[in-house]
């Protein structure tokens, strides 16, 4: 069975379709691509999938279960998490503080959630930060501790919408490998992802989105050798 099976999932907003007849799914412990122009549509499918927005039309299914008018914290239970293009941690607590409080999703024990905080810390490399206050840090710290607070849930299956979005190249070779950590113990995850180097390496399949509609399904090197993919978004870049 799929671990995520997103059926005909359509999104307006107004007279603009932003996702329009999305149709696919993802095996377990697969990373998907999911890449397309701005605007294409890409973090209004995260919004759909995870509970943020109801889509418009068609449904999704996590585990086999409808996810259709459930809450963000309800689908986050469930153990589907996502991460924010736009990084918003609580600024005024602190890196551990942060962490915790994806934890306690999980527990309503202090003590636990200080463990399970502390351990997704060590994941990203950000152990050493945690009395920082979470506003202070610099953007490829914040990209990681979005990524340790979304751990902190215990997700099966994580979505990361421009993780390496602003980083310079250290700072996202840093996030590939974590992604592929994260693979090698078994999570799942879609990621949303500008950088066509990166997405090459580390999806096992892509979908590209453009205009609201999934334009190509494949591996990686499908998708690049695919004539309607070049002309409406990779254009001369990728060799
Ligand atoms: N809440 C909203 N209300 C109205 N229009 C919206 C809303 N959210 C997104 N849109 C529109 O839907 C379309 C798709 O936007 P979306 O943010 O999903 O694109 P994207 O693929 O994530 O783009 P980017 O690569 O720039 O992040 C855009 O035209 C956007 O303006
Ligand atoms: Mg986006």
């Amino acid at each position: 069975m799929a671990i995520l099976d997103i059926k005909h999932v359509s999104k307006f907003f107004g007279g603009l379709a932003a996702n329009s007849d999305v149709s696919f799914s993802m095996e377990q412990g697969m990373i998907m691509g999911l890449i397309g122009p701005n605007g294409a549509g890409k973090t209004t499918l995260f919004n759909c999938i995870t509970g943020f927005y109801p889509p418009s039309k068609g449904e999704v299914l996590f585990k086999g279960v409808r996810m259709n008018g459930l809450q963000p914290n309800q689908v986050c239970h469930l153990g589907m998490v996502r991460t924010w293009q736009k990084v918003r941690p609580l600024a005024k607590m602190t890196v551990l503080d942060n962490v915790m409080v994806g934890a306690l999703a999980r527990t309503t024990s202090l003590k636990v959630a200080r463990q399970v905080a502390l351990e997704q810390l060590h994941v990203v490399k950000l152990e050493h930060k945690e009395d920082f206050l979470a506003g202070g840090l610099p953007i490829g710290e914040r990209k990681k501790l979005e990524v340790a607070r979304v751990l902190a849930t215990k997700p099966e299956l994580l979505l990361l919408d421009e993780v390496m979005g602003g980083l310079n190249p250290a700072e996202s070779e840093e996030i590939i490998q974590l992604i592929l950590e994260l693979r090698k113990g078994g999570l799942t995850q879609m990621v949303i992802e500008h950088d066509m180097k990166a997405i090459m390496r580390i999806s096992d399949r892509i979908v590209v989105l453009n205009s609201g509609e999934k334009l190509a399904e494949g591996a990686p090197q499908e998708i690049v050798n695919n004539k309607d993919v070049v002309s409406a978004y990779l254009g001369e870049e990728v060799e």
